[in-house]
This record gives structure tokens, C-alpha cells and sequence, in this order.
């Protein structure tokens, strides 16, 4: 089958639905490749990059989409202008972004061609689909774009500084909402040096927040904000006051927001107030990622930087766009990975097996029925909650045994079982049973101590330790025989690269959480 990359005709679309590199491997999987002469061109890739490697180039949008059996794009069709869903091949495959809940007549228009429609924006989030989620991809680029365009509006350091002209302190960073964006933001703005603080309603995120080196901001309010398939969900009025309080106090403190909060198919939550804005120092800047779908804050343009009391409210809805080179080859690779999951037999067959759950969830037309929208996914990120026990019969309460009484009765144990071992083991035993007991007592003390982020440089400082085996190796290098000296001689050289390289790791890593304050 052949398959086409027409140019994107979205008004400042730079993104191309593939790159040289992936157009290789699709012509490994079977598959003939053409493109629009320039499509490439807005990601900097040239028409001689895609001949190199046997993509054919076609000069207009008309033979191209006349041509290829599946075609490839970034956004969806468009039904204006130049009429691409005319263009569709009657009985011909497309894979693109289409969010067909906002775009029913789209869908119809695309139906009445009776082929097959993917939607990117649709492959269900399910760990076997995480290579095809463009939506994941491209949030990604936004999160780490929006910190850039963040750091480009503001006027000061995101990292503090001492200086011979005066001391610098960090910027503050707020992220609201840490799905796949938020958790790129926070970690590009912890990259720049910024002292990162984050929100979520999902509770569960709480953990990923501190391991990316920021501090999470609960909302004092009990609610559970997981909702089906690990997103959020709508919550109480309570709880959006208990947050709407949150957010106003956080900024006043801080000197960036990055607002990324959103439930799927519904209208971004307002998080942010003109009141708010208005709270926030002279200087600050905001950059709402929901522009798009009506925005976080009130006070947010679509597309446009805008001054509100002194603040610049950043609404692009163009981030991924804005760095084409690298949101195309992601989105080309998901596309591609797609793609292998529907050529079973490499052969350049496209194979529709509406049993598979990526595949179901990604089809939105199979040819000509709309099939969207699929089953909701089933898996849930939130942990289980525990069965209830309300049908159980309910047992009389036992009586408790006091803290003080139990403390007591496992002293008196273990003391027995230790009186009794040490009648029967030989001395040199207790001994050693006494060193092994401290040392679990000990290290469980320290690692238990040690927060979960610092747990990787921790373990390369306990292996760079662990080469005190040094030790029995320069005892025995001396020791008669030549195998012996081989041996000591072969060990003290591994124990030095293990020792060496151990505090080396060490100290890369430490460096990468060291911020002067
Ligand atoms: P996601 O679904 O992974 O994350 C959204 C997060 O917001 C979730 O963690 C959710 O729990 C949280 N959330 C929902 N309601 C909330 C509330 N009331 N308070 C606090 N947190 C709340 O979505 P993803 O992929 O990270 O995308 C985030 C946003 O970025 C979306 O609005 C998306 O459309 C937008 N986006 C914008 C782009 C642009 O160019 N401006 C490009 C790509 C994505």
C-alpha cells in the first residue's frame, strides 16, 4: 500500500506527519512512501532529505491525496479552503488528529468517503498504547515549551544567583494540574534552576510531583479526583473553593503559573481569577496551556501574549508547532508504532482488527460506519479501593492489648529466643547474629530516612562503599601462589573502577539537586 504526507494547510502549522528517519522504517514495514514537495519544510526537513531515503516527492496536494491509499497528517482534515476531505480517496485510509467529539459534521463528511479514519487523539491511555499516544507526545512539548516561553517573558533569573553585584533569589514556579504536561513543566523548570511547587486533584500524582524534584500543594479538602481511566473528574463545589483559596495564596507567593488543568471533553476548568491576576507581582507572568479549550484563567486570549495588571498572560495554542523539528519525528514515531501494530505481516497490508483495544480505541471510522465512540478503557491509575466489608458479620470488638503491654510481651519473646539460641549456638555465632541485627537496624534507619528522589544517587554511593572488599583483595595480592596474586591483582582493579566510578555517579547526580537558594 502506498502512503501520503500531504502539507499541512493549517494557517502557522509547521508540523510534518513524518520525517526521513521514520520514513525509512515504514518502508521497511512494506509500505511506499510520497510527500508534498515542501511539506517537511516548516521542521526544517528538505525534499532532498526524504529522496535520500526513497520517499517520493509529488508536486501538489491533488495527485498526492489522488495517490496514496493511506495518508498521514497532523491535523485533521480541512473541510474549508482546500476541501481535503473531498480529497480523501473513496474507500481510503487517514490518520490524523480530529477530536471527533468537537467535530461531528467532520466525522459525517469523513464517513460519506467510506473509509477508515484513526484519530491520534483518541488511542486510549493504556500502557501497551503509549508508544502510539501523540496526544502524550505532544502535551509533553507543550509542558517543556510553555517553562521556555515562561522564562522568555519574565525579566529575571529562574535560578538564583550570587553575584558580586548582589544576591539573586530563584523564581517560584506554580504548575497547576501535573498530567503529562504539568510533569514536563516541572521538570524543565527545575532544569532552569526555579524552586517548583504543584497542584493536582488527583492525589495519586503526589508522589511523581516530589520525584521530580518539586513540592506538592495538597487541597485541604477531602474529595477522591480520580476519575475513569486514571483522568480527573468534575469536583464538588466545596472542593473548588478549598482550591480556588489555595491557588489565590500561591499567587501572591510566586512569580510564574503554568496552567495545564483539564478534563477530556470537557471545558477547561476556571482556576484563576482577574482578582487573582491581579494579586500577582508586577513582572509575573502566567502561560495557559487550556487557552485552547477556554482557558484556566479569565483572563486568557487564545494565541496571544496579553499584559493584565501588570502581568503577561502567555495563551499559545501552538507550543508543540513551535519546536516542529521535534514534535514531528515524535509524532511521526507514534504514527509509525501504530502503523507496525497494524501490519501483522510486515507486508505493507494495513490489517483494522477492531479486537485489539489500541486499534478500537484509535478507529473512529471503519469503512464508512463511525464506530466512535469506543468503550470507555477500563484500567483505572488510582489505586483499588479496599473491598467493603459492610456485608460481613459484625464480631463482638475483642479486647485490646495496651501499646505498653504489647511492647512487653514481643521484649519477653525475643529475649527467650535469643536466651535459648545462645545456649545452644557456638559464641562466634551470637556475635555475628548481633553485627547482622544492628547493620538491618541501622541501614533500614538511613534508607528509610533518605527521601524517594535521592534513592538512585544513594544506591551508587552504597555500591562505591561496597568495594571496601578492596581490602580482602590487597590482604590476599601477597598471599603465596601465583593464581592467588592474579586473583588479589584482578579484584583491586575492579574494586577501583567500582569505587572510583561509584562517588563519580554520586556526585553528577547530587549536583543535579543542588540549588543555591
Ligand atoms: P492530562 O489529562 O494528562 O493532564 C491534565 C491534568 O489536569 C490532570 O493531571 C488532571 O488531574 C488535572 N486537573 C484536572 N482538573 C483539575 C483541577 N480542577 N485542578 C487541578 N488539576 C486538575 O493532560 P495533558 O496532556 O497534560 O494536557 C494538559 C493541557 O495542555 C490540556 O489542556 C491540553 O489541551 C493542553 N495542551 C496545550 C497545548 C498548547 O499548544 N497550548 C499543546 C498540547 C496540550
Amino acid at each position: 500500500m502506498r502512503i501520503g504526507i500531504p502539507k499541512e494547510t493549517y494557517a502557522g502549522e509547521k508540523r510534518v506527519a513524518t520525517t526521513p528517519e521514520v520514513a525509512t522504517k515504514l518502508i521497511k514495514l512494506g509500505y511506499s512512501v510520497a510527500i508534498e514537495q515542501g511539506a517537511g519544510a516548516g521542521a526544517d526537513l528538505s525534499d532532498e532529505a526524504y529522496q535520500a531515503v526513497g520517499v517520493e516527492i509529488l508536486p501538489d496536494a491533488a495527485s498526492l491525496w489522488a495517490s496514496a491509499d493511506i495518508v498521514l497528517k497532523v491535523r485533521g482534515p480541512a473541510a474549508e479552503g482546500p476541501n481535503e476531505v473531498a480529497l480523501l480517496r473513496e474507500g481510503g485510509t487517514l490518520a490524523s488528529f480530529l477530536w471527533p467529539a468537537q467535530n461531528p459534521a467532520l466525522l459525517e463528511g469523513l464517513a460519506a468517503r467510506k473509509g477508515t479514519v484513526l484519530a491520534m487523539d483518541s488511542v486510549p491511555r493504556i500502557s501497551r498504547a503509549q508508544k502510539a499516544d501523540a496526544l502524550s507526545s505532544m502535551a509533553n512539548i507543550a509542558g517543556y515549551r510553555a517553562i521556555i516561553e515562561a522564562a522568555q517573558n519574565f525579566g529575571r533569573f529562574f535560578t538564583g544567583q550570587v553575584t558580586a553585584a548582589g544576591k539573586v533569589p530563584p523564581a517560584k514556579v506554580f504548575i497547576i494540574g501535573a498530567g503529562v504536561a504539568g510533569l514536563a513543566a516541572i521538570g524543565a523548570a527545575n532544569g532552569l534552576g526555579a524552586i517548583v511547587r504543584a497542584t493536582d486533584t488527583r492525589p495519586e500524582v503526589g508522589d511523581q510531583i516530589k520525584s521530580l524534584g518539586a513540592e506538592f500543594v495538597p487541597v485541604e479538602y477531602v474529595e477522591e479526583g480520580t476519575g475513569v481511566g486514571g483522568y480527573a473528574k468534575v469536583m464538588s463545589e466545596g472542593y473548588l473553593r478549598a482550591q480556588g483559596e489555595m491557588i489565590a495564596k500561591q499567587c501572591k507567593e510566586v512569580d510564574v503559573v503554568v496552567t495545564t488543568a483539564l478534563i477530556p471533553g470537557k471545558p477547561a476548568p476556571r482556576l484563576i481569577t482577574a482578582e487573582m491576576v491581579a494579586s500577582m507581582q508586577p513582572g509575573s507572568v502566567i502561560v495557559d496551556l487550556a487557552a485552547e479549550q477556554g482557558g484556566n484563567c479569565e483572563l486568557t486570549v487564545p494565541g496571544q501574549v496579553v499584559e493584565r495588571h501588570g502581568v503577561r498572560i502567555v495563551g499559545y495554542t501552538d507550543l508543540p508547532s513551535r519546536m516542529a523539528r521535534q514534535s514531528s519525528q515524535l509524532y511521526a514515531t507514534n504514527l509509525l508504532r501504530l502503523l507496525e501494530e497494524m501490519t501483522p505481516g510486515k507486508d505493507g497490508q494495513l490489517v483494522v482488527n477492531m479486537d485489539d483495544e489500541m486499534i478500537r480505541g484509535a478507529t473512529v471510522i471503519k469503512d464508512g460506519a463511525i464506530t466512535w465512540p469506543p468503550p470507555p478503557p477500563t484500567l483505572s491509575a488510582a489505586p483499588k479501593a479496599a473491598p467493603k466489608a459492610a456485608a460481613a458479620p459484625v464480631e463482638p470488638p475483642k479486647p485490646k492489648l495496651s501499646a505498653a503491654t504489647k511492647s512487653l510481651l514481643v521484649l519477653g519473646i525475643g529475649g527467650l529466643a535469643l536466651a535459648w539460641l545462645g545456649s545452644v549456638a557456638p559464641p562466634a555465632f551470637m556475635a555475628h547474629l548481633m553485627v547482622f541485627v544492628l547493620a538491618c537496624f541501622v541501614g533500614y534507619m538511613v534508607i528509610w530516612n533518605v527521601t524517594p528522589a535521592l534513592h538512585t544517587p544513594l544506591m551508587s554511593v552504597t555500591n562505591a562503599i561496597s568495594s571496601i572488599i578492596a581490602i580482602g583483595a590487597i590482604l590476599q595480592i601477597s598471599a603465596p601462589g601465583a593464581l592467588m596474586t592474579l586473583l588479589g591483582g584482578a579484584a583491586l582493579i575492579l574494586t577501583t573502577i567500582n569505587m572510583t566510578g561509584g562517588f563519580w555517579v554520586t556526585q553528577r547526580m547530587l549536583r543535579m539537586f543542588r540549588r543555591s537558594e
